[in-house]
């Protein structure tokens, strides 16, 4: 009796565990496919280094960043290689010091690396 008691309250806990980790599993592939949606909605955004960032870049940085002050944003290379971080102080308008980016140049700049920084 006790056996068959304990058998049962085992294969209970069995089923609520296989059911718990099948359920979450199911939540996690709903929302990845979820996520996947919204990014499809979301315009995709256009930004060439030539003929969009260079210019912000001279214009409201190189005053400072051209060779003593990290990062040096004189190149391509330099700007590319240091893309993440120009994103966070520009997004956050750190940068530039002194001075003021409008909305429109910080969002070329966003959408620059978030491209992957391309030589475009
Ligand atoms: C008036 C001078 C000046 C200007 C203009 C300026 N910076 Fe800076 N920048 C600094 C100084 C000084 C530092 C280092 C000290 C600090 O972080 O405040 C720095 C640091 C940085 C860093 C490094 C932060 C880190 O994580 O180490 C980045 C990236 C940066 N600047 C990007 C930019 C960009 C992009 C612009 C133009 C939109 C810009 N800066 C304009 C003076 C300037």
């Amino acid at each position: 009796m006790r056996n068959k008691i304990s058998m049962g309250i085992g294969m209970l806990c069995t089923g609520l565990f296989i059911i718990f980790f099948t359920s979450c599993e199911t939540n996690v592939e709903e929302d990845t496919i979820i996520e996947d949606m919204v990014g499809m909605e979301e315009e995709p955004c256009i930004a060439s280094y030539t003929d969009d960032i260079q210019a912000i870049i001279a214009n409201n940085c190189l005053s400072c960043h051209s060779g003593t002050q990290f990062p040096d944003l004189r190149t391509y290379q330099g700007v590319s290689t240091n893309a993440g971080i120009v994103k966070t102080q520009v997004v956050n308008r750190t940068m530039p010091i002194g001075g003021a980016l409008t909305n429109e140049e910080i969002e070329l700049i966003r959408c620059w690396v978030d491209n992957g920084a391309p030589n475009n």
